[in-house]
């Protein structure tokens, strides 16, 4: 199958690129580098180096390339930057995502799969783990508009039978993930500074629970929505909630990290516990998280001491 994976240079997106090349696929990566790296881009995919802003770039890609499924993964997907910058949020994840879907209907794309969020859109849920069906009540921009996306897909599908699948992540860590990132990005920022033996800071009491899910998972879900859940929205998710203070400490055990967390002030805005149910995928995409956390959090502690060791070297 031909696919177009949009934002395959980032970190979740350049995983799926190597699953759907790994299953035989032919694939073309649409990205426009702002945080995705050309190294992440697997060589047997086709880079285009188009701005999901710009409506005629995007629809010559797609014309080119031809896909049967376009996977959109190329997003402004930082919480913070979304609420410091809320109209770019929209214009990339909003108005780039438009652009994607009106040329998918212009190109007879049968399929769209988007990676939408579940941590950012239920605020603190009623229910943990939160299903699919709870009040959404995003409490960022980010969340915002990536659930306005949600629903202009559902209505692409109604006027146009473009079909989709929607896949609501929960906290995705693994290989890649910008480590340097300030904001977020919990495993990669503390894997990174025991690595190196610094202080690492926990933002509040240490008490407040994520659902974290391998990025290797994630691609597998990409994998099974090709062929099924069409029309459906799913948690791709490990359903169990894990305190910071829990990954602080196992962590510190794969790192042989001696010092105590220093903490923080609470950041204005996160939720306190979030777990998502992922029921609904292991029923109608036959979906299951295979990498348990603590094999994921060994896998991604040796991936970011090579590439401690080869800055330093
Ligand atoms: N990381 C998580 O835990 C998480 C959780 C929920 C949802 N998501 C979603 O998954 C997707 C991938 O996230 P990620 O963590 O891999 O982030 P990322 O920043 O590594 O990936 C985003 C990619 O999109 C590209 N991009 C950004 N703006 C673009 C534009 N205007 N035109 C073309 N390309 C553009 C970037 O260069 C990058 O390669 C995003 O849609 C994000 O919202 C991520």
């Amino acid at each position: 199958m031909k696919i177009l994976v949009t934002g395959g240079a980032g970190f979740i997106g350049s995983h799926v690129v190597d699953a759907y090349i790994a299953a035989g696929h032919e694939v073309g990566v649409m990205d426009n580098l702002s945080t995705g790296r050309e190294e992440n881009v697997n060589q047997a995919a086709k880079l285009h180096r188009v701005d999901v802003t710009n409506r005629a770039q995007v629809h010559a890609a797609i014309a080119s390339f031809k896909p049967e499924v376009v996977n959109h993964h190329a997003a402004q997907s930082e919480v913070p930057k979304s609420v410091a910058d809320p109209g770019h949020d929209a214009l990339v994840n909003v108005v780039g995502g438009l652009n994607v879907l009106r040329a998918c209907v212009d190109e007879a794309v049968r399929k769209v799969i988007f990676s939408s969020t579940g941590g950012a859109l239920y605020g603190e849920p009623d229910i943990v783990p939160a299903d699919e069906d709870h009040p959404v009540r995003p409490l960022s921009p980010y969340g915002t508009s990536k659930l306005a996306f949600e629903h202009y897909l559902g209505m692409f599908d109604r006027t146009f039978g473009l079909r989709y699948t929607t896949l609501r992540y929960a906290n995705i860590y693994g290989p890649r993930q910008d480590f340097f990132a300030e904001e977020g990005r919990v495993v990669a920022i503390f894997a990174s500074r025991m690595i190196e033996g610094k202080p690492v800071t926990i933002d509040g009491d240490g008490n407040q629970s994520r659902d974290m899910l391998h990025v290797g998972d994630v691609a597998m879900a990409n994998l099974a929505a090709l062929e099924t859940g069409d029309g459906g929205t799913f948690h791709i998710s490990s359903g169990i909630p894990v305190t910071i203070n829990d990954l602080f400490r196992k962590i510190a055990l794969l790192t042989e990290y001696k010092l105590e967390p220093m903490f923080g002030p609470a950041r204005k805005g996160d939720v306190y516990r979030i777990a998502l149910d992922n029921r609904r995928a292991a029923e109608q995409l036959g979906w299951q998280p295979r990498i348990q956390l603590e094999e994921g959090l060994r896998l991604t502690v040796d991936y970011f001491r090579g590439q401690i060791s080869r800055l330093h070297a």
